[in-house]
């Protein structure tokens, strides 16, 4: 076979052939040998029609004899000059024989196309004490000519309940002045600017511009439930001024009922020192068990230079897994 019996075709939303070809590399292509759950399918194909907010989406596969044999996900934030490729894949039965550099030529066209100066990825890498990674993508990625980037690396973190159940210690009290709510997957008006706030400056600044911050939390909603997400909010009131200044979030795929994500979550900088980050986390996963009652793994990502957080996440029993450090080639 040689890369120019391959077909290219932009992964249209509407094309069951194609999303189902997709789906199935997708599916066995998964590596599930370590805490990873298989993909799910609602959410795949949630995921072609709901891009992120501020991001534009480009899905393309490659065909061979009409079966689905590669796939390329890129990623367009509105804000940076780089193009993402969140997903350059091939079946493991037709690997090493040119079609992920195919890809990854198509991805340097499309940034070109797109005026974008570098393309970047972001890779797993082995912690001293972890499991061993897949050193295939490193390898690929290298021969492509990207390099590792010295800054901005997440340490991913899993917990296992059947082995730690942080909620058997009971949740500390909430200090006086404080008061906890809770929410779904839609944030209720009321708190839908806060939450914008929080998630964009991280507890520093307050930004001024309130219908961007409040369209910002309802547009992440939008590509949630889109992609068939379920999600469950603790927040954290100040009670002598009313506002919101916490919050954090689990959500999860309608397909796999043991596995959920320990997404955002923020305090913001006057009212850190009290505990409630923990208080939150604790509560909420609480709140998430109530009404899932299957699960039992939990998966997070913190900046490795975020000790506070990896902290709290020991304490609640994470376990560092593996470090995702981010590849860049310039184009
Ligand atoms: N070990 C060492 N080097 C490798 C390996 C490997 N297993 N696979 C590819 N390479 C390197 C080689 O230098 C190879 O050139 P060569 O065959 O002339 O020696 C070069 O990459 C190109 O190889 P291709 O045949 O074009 O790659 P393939 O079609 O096998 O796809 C891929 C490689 C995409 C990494 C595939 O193994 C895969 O789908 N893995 C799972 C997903 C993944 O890891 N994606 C890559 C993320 S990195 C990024 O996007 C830049």
């Amino acid at each position: 076979m040689t890369v120019n019996t391959l077909e290219w075709h932009r992964l249209d939303p509407d094309s069951e052939k194609l999303l189902d070809g997709w789906l199935t590399l997708s599916t066995e292509s998964a590596d599930t040998s370590g805490y990873t759950p298989p993909p799910c399918p609602v959410d795949l194909v949630g995921s072609v029609r709901f891009a992120p907010p501020d991001t534009e989406l480009e899905d393309w596969v490659v065909c061979r004899d009409g079966a689905v044999v590669g796939a390329l996900r890129l990623a367009l934030p509105a804000a940076a000059p780089v193009i993402r490729v969140d997903q350059l894949l091939v079946h493991p039965n037709h690997r090493r024989r040119g079609i992920g550099r195919a890809l990854h030529e198509r991805a340097l066209e499309r940034a070109a196309h797109h005026n974008r100066s570098v393309l970047s990825t972001t890779l797993s890498a082995a912690l001293p004490d972890g499991p061993p990674v897949d050193e295939t993508p490193a390898a690929f990625a290298t021969a492509m000519g990207a390099v590792p980037s010295e800054k901005g690396a997440g340490i991913h973190q899993w917990l296992d309940l059947s082995e730690h159940d942080p909620l058997a210690a009971g949740i500390p009290p909430v200090p006086a002045g404080y008061r906890l709510v809770t929410w779904g997957t839609v944030t209720p008006d009321e708190y839908a600017l806060a939450v914008s706030t929080l998630e964009q400056s991280l507890g520093g600044e307050q930004r001024s511009d309130g219908e961007v911050e409040t369209s910002y939390a309802r547009r992440f909603e939008r590509m949630r439930i889109g992609r068939g997400r379920r999600a469950y909010h603790t927040g954290v009131l100040h009670e002598p001024s009313g506002q919101l200044i916490g919050y954090t979030s689990i959500s999860k795929t309608t397909g796999n009922p043991e596995h959920a994500l320990q997404g955002m979550t923020v305090v913001h900088v006057e009212h850190r020192g009290h505990g409630l980050g923990r208080i939150i986390k604790l509560a909420n996963l609480e709140l998430a068990r109530r009404h899932e009652p299957r699960l039992r793994f939990l998966e997070t990502t913190n900046a490795e230079d975020n000790a506070a957080m990896i902290a709290v996440n020991e304490a609640l029993g994470f376990r560092p897994h593996d470090r995702w450090v981010v590849w860049n080639r310039m184009c």
